[in-house]
């Protein structure tokens, strides 16, 4: 993709001039977005899924048993007959997991990186529905798929912004508006992580978050560490050979912190175990029961393309790679392997390719480790059979 070309999607910026501008910067509304915008699923589809045990959703009122109040699902099949004819919203997580029209959305915002998605977020809103004053800490771009909805957007909120006290949920107790813009269908609005922002329901609408992920600065390390820890050996130690007599034995002087730095950095500055570790972490899938496979032989394999099969990624799986030196590593699912670097055009291909076949695989079906690797990912369930 052109980075230089501009784009409908950002109502006519080009990708570098969004990401330089805009980006984890200030908001930006963008009109007909998506022009001619056709809903890919409708409120009574959305409400379905809602009922289903796998899928993460929620409910929140503004006037329920007490304000704003959440309810979680999955809902029972009389639980919207049973709500009131205003002021409440229904949010499904990871639709795009589900509706393969929905993960298409995504397709135009490849300019920037995958594993930096999260999901489609869907929200189906009665009048004056929303979910209350609050701030993300993450990017999103709110797409309007239905009805109208107007959202308000306020200051930049941080740790100590201060909330409503909610058992559940974060809302703002202050919001100071700064602009407000009324959306219809196939309108975009890009926000911030951090930026105060309040949506409410014209009509009876939907709206799709795209959002984004970023890990937390305490869970890279945390994670990390606890990911370092498995390859050091419990008999690299503290070492002081260096040590002078001390003046006060209860002290812990300086030179103490300088061994310690020296211990922390040596194996935080690791790149080959930090990339391995990133890798595998950002491509954890959000459903790793949904991403499972079979035994497949590789026989077995170039049979069933010879027959005509098609292997799609699995839409709950995640897939990355990288360069490591010369070689490759492909992160699929949480998993990582390291690869030769002349299967970095398979690589491109597996990662984003709709579908793999015999026509668009061609000679890599004579690479014996190409097949392999083809072979592991249907095994772990990152790939698969379409009619599976
Ligand atoms: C919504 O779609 O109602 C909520 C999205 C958000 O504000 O993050
Ligand atoms: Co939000």
């Amino acid at each position: 993709m052109s980075s230089d070309k501009p784009l409908q999607l950002l109502g006519g910026l080009t990708a570098r001039e969004f990401l330089r501008d805009y980006w984890q910067k200030k908001p930006l509304l963008v009109r007909q977005a998506f022009a001619d915008f056709e809903n890919p699923i409708s409120p009574d589809e959305l409400a379905g899924l809602a009922l289903e045990d796998e899928i993460e959703s929620r409910i929140v009122l503004e006037h329920g048993d007490h304000p704003w109040e959440l309810r979680r699902g999955p809902f029972g099949e009389d639980t919207f007959s049973s709500l009131p004819a205003k002021d409440w919203t229904l949010l499904v997580q990871a639709v795009d997991q589900f509706v393969p029209e929905v993960s298409a959305l995504l397709e135009p915002f490849r300019f920037l990186p995958t594993w930096r998605i999260d999901d489609v977020m869907i929200s189906y809103a009665a009048p004056g529905g929303g979910v209350g004053p609050h701030f993300d800490h993450y990017d999103v771009f709110l797409l309007q798929g239905h009805g109208k909805r107007t959202w308000r957007v306020g200051q930049m909120c941080d740790a100590e912004s201060p909330l409503l006290e909610h058992a559940d949920l974060r809302i703002l107790a202050d919001f100071h508006e700064s602009d407000a813009w009324t959306l219809e269908p196939g309108d975009m609005l890009y926000l911030p992580p951090r930026l105060a922002h309040f949506g409410t329901a014209v009509d009876d609408c939907m709206t799709y978050s795209i959002g984004f992920r970023a890990p937390s600065a305490s869970e890279v390390l945390t994670h990390f560490t606890d990911f370092l820890s498995q390859f050091i050996p419990d008999d690299e130690r503290y070492g002081d050979p260096d040590i002078q007599p001390a003046t006060d034995p209860s002290q812990i002087q300086h030179d103490a912190l300088a061994r310690l730095k020296d211990l922390l950095s040596r194996h935080m500055s690791d790149d080959r175990l930090l990339l391995t570790w990133f890798g595998q972490f950002m491509t954890e899938p959000r459903y790793a029961e949904r991403v499972a496979g079979s035994e497949l032989s590789e026989e077995d394999l170039l049979e069933a393309l010879a027959q005509g099969a098609v292997i799609i990624r699995n839409p709950s799986a995640r897939l990355a790679w990288s360069e490591m030196g010369a070689e490759l590593m492909l992160f699929a699912s949480g998993q990582s392997r390291l690869l030769p670097g002349n299967l970095r055009p398979l690589l491109q291909l597996v990662c984003s390719a709709d579908a793999l076949h015999q026509t668009n695989l061609g000679p890599w079906l004579e690479d014996e480790e190409a097949v392999i690797l083809l072979s592991q990912l249907v095994m772990q369930g990152s790939l698969g059979f379409a009619d599976e």
